[in-house]
């Protein structure tokens, strides 16, 4: 059997990490660091996390990637990748720590911790009004393996969930992963987001990064949700136009963002969002993929690509995600 390769750009001790997770979900293969490599021309598979991509033109034999992130833009982006086909990491685990994650923070803007944070830090004792679950109308921007994950823990918590995808869905489908989906009123293209933002009071941005996405979520779209409402982007930074942000929430329309993605990574010490009072920063914490179960999940897609000669479902160049 060919070698496989692990690139990537890896925080000190991570790729030893992956390297001992990825051997333990696959005994059976030859997975190898780029420094290990003696002939790069046998290799047909690559293993990659956000690599270099002069590393992957050492590889003139690969026949796909496998991304160890679910995030795909900059793969998608990369001449190197042109001709491969990539295949994301699609793990029902990352997805449940993701709808974790949503849970976590919708909750913490409707039980109003920012404004009890704000008035600790000023000996306030004010109590603010109550407001239920059901009263609390979210939006989702991007309903796939994600998305359909934050829209089940959400329903389960009480709140009424809207969603916008690219495809309508045709009448009676249903979305093989999700039982929730069938509660979530869909909405996709620009009139029906129009119509979807009107009635959020909080938006929950959990889209790719593609030509389409940048900069969506704009001053008209901002605009569009009513005033007071809040924002969480879990998906990609630039998704959001920030300076636009920035301005509905100077204005007061916009009550405060949760930001996990940004333009730069890791956001400069220099960047105003840092200190903005509607601003909760968070440094690309909401999803992390997890080694162990990620393992299991390249696992099974090598398997099956050996057994079958199949390469697995690949990233949809034309759509860029
Ligand atoms: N912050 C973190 O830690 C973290 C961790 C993991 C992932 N992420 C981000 O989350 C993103 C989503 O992941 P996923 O696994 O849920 O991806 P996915 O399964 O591919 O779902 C993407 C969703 O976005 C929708 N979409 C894409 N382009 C659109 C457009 N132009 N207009 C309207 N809807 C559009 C898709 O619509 P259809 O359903 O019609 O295809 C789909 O519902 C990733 O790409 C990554 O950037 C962030």
């Amino acid at each position: 059997m060919t070698p496989i390769v692990l690139i990537g750009r890896f925080a000190p001790g991570e790729e030893q990490l992956w390297l001992d997770a990825l051997r333990r979900a696959m005994p059976e293969e030859r997975l190898l660091s780029c420094d290990e490599v003696d002939d790069p021309a046998a290799v047909e598979l690559a293993i990659v996390a956000n690599p270099d991509p002069d590393v992957v033109r050492r590889f003139p034999a690969l026949r796909w990637v496998q991304s160890l992130w679910a995030g795909v833009e900059r793969l998608v982006a990369e001449p190197a990748f042109d001709r491969l086909p990539i295949v994301r990491m699609v793990d029902p685990e990352l997805a449940r720590i993701m709808a974790e994650a949503v849970l976590a923070w919708t909750l913490y803007l409707h039980r109003n911790m920012p404004a009890y944070l704000a008035q600790q830090r000023e000996r306030q004792w004010r109590q603010l009004p109550y407001v239920a679950p059901a009263a609390r109308r979210i939006g989702i921007l991007g309903l796939g393996v994600l998305g359909q994950a934050a829209a089940g823990a959400l329903l389960a918590a009480g709140f009424p969930v809207q969603g916008w995808r690219r495809a309508a869905r045709a009448a009676g489908a249903r979305d093989s992963a999700s039982a929730a989906a069938d509660r979530v009123a869909v909405f996709s293209g620009d009139e029906e987001l129009s119509a979807m933002v009107r009635q959020t009071d909080l938006l929950i941005c959990l889209l790719p990064l593609t030509q389409h996405t940048r900069h969506r979520i704009d001053a008209r779209l901002l605009r569009l949700l009513p005033r007071g409402a809040s924002l969480i982007n879990f998906g990609r930074g630039p998704v959001v136009h920030t300076p636009s942000l920035v301005d509905a929430l100077d204005s007061g329309h916009l009550a405060h963002a949760v930001l996990d993605v940004f333009d730069e990574e890791p956001l400069p010490t220099t960047n105003a969002l840092w200190h903005h009072p509607g601003v909760t920063v968070l440094p690309h914490i909401s999803a992390d993929t997890d080694p162990q179960t990620a393992s299991r999940i390249v696992a099974g897609n090598v398997r099956h690509w050996r057994a079958t000669g199949r390469i697995p479902p690949a990233v949809d160049r034309q759509r860029g995600y």
